[in-house]
């Protein structure tokens, strides 16, 4: 596996790859390595010739310098995971090398972002837009690779590829979770046990909204109140907010007569954890039972 740090080397990389007509697959990251991302770059593996994971944590998305500075950093263990994967260039340039200057030029996200995660992280995914717009100027890929545990982060880098006529196509993979439902994060390592064993909270009020959806409730409201209900009262949870949105915009949906997304954050202490699940009403997609993975 090849290690790059730097942007000029990384081009000539990926160009000498694609002249021998091999397909480029990249997994962007912040690193701090899971199960999660292994699921991404093993797809990755199966679908392309040449796979490029960066590892870059971007201070542009992140709205709390407190939340920066603790973002868990687990470099050498994040190579040893993508060499045993089988990647073909581990990208870990620091903050001068894809900011030398403060950029003059940013990403600005529509009404995609304008609930949930967006409308509480003021920036977010402008932050998110343009180094993603960044990363595919550098590495070019022929295909990307996001998780659907960040669903509103993957609806606006489709809208980013579709309004910028970006030539990449992008491949959602299903999110992967502990047996007790908690969706697999970079940020769970900042749990203690007793917020640990808090923290699927989110997660089972996320089945609430799926089994009342399953069961045919059409008004969003009390399928809402439901799930909020479900996450149990206790000092060390807030809910942040919990919405049904429909998939592809990400707006609130006023009648569910299709599937929709069930989507939430929740803090546990002072650890910010999101999670969705898709909602299908009977007789639509697939049956109501174990989460679709
Ligand atoms: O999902 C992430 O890890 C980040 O938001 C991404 C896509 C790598 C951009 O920094």
């Amino acid at each position: 596996m090849d290690v790059i740090d730097a942007v000029a080397p990384l081009r000539d990389r990926v160009a000498a790859a694609r002249r021998a007509s091999r397909r480029v697959g990249f997994v962007p990251t912040m690193g701090a390595l899971h199960l999660g991302h292994a699921r991404l770059i093993e797809r990755a593996r199966r679908e392309c010739d040449c796979v490029v994971v960066s590892i870059f944590v971007n201070p542009l998305q992140f709205d709390r310098p407190e939340d920066l500075r603790h973002y868990p950093r687990t470099l050498p263990a994040d190579f040893e995971m993508c060499a045993r994967l089988g990647v073909d260039v581990a990208f870990a340039p620091g903050t001068a090398e894809m900011y030398p200057a403060d950029p003059s030029c940013t990403i600005q996200v529509g009404r995609v972002a304008s609930h949930l995660c967006g409308r509480h992280r003021p920036g977010h995914f402008a932050g998110v837009a343009t180094v993603v717009m960044k990363l595919f100027q550098i590495v070019q890929p022929d295909r990307a690779y996001f998780g659907e545990k960040d669903a509103q982060q993957l609806a606006v880098i489709r809208h980013l590829v579709r309004d910028f006529n970006v030539p990449v196509q992008v491949e959602a993979v299903a999110t992967v979770r502990e047996p007790d439902g908690l969706a697999l994060s970079s940020r769970n390592q900042r749990l203690n046990a007793e917020e640990r064993r808090l923290a699927p909270a989110l997660y089972r009020a996320l089945c609430e909204a799926r089994r009342s959806v399953a069961e045919g409730t059409t008004d969003p409201e009390p399928v809402r109140r439901a799930a909020v209900a479900a996450v149990p009262r206790h000092e060390g949870l807030r809910l942040e907010y919990l919405e049904l949105v429909e998939p592809d915009t990400m707006q609130p949906v006023e009648s569910i007569d299709g599937p929709v997304l069930a989507a939430g954050a929740l803090w546990v202490g002072s650890t910010r954890l999101i999670d969705n699940l898709t909602c299908d009403p009977p007789g639509t997609g697939a049956p109501a039972g174990p989460v679709r993975e």
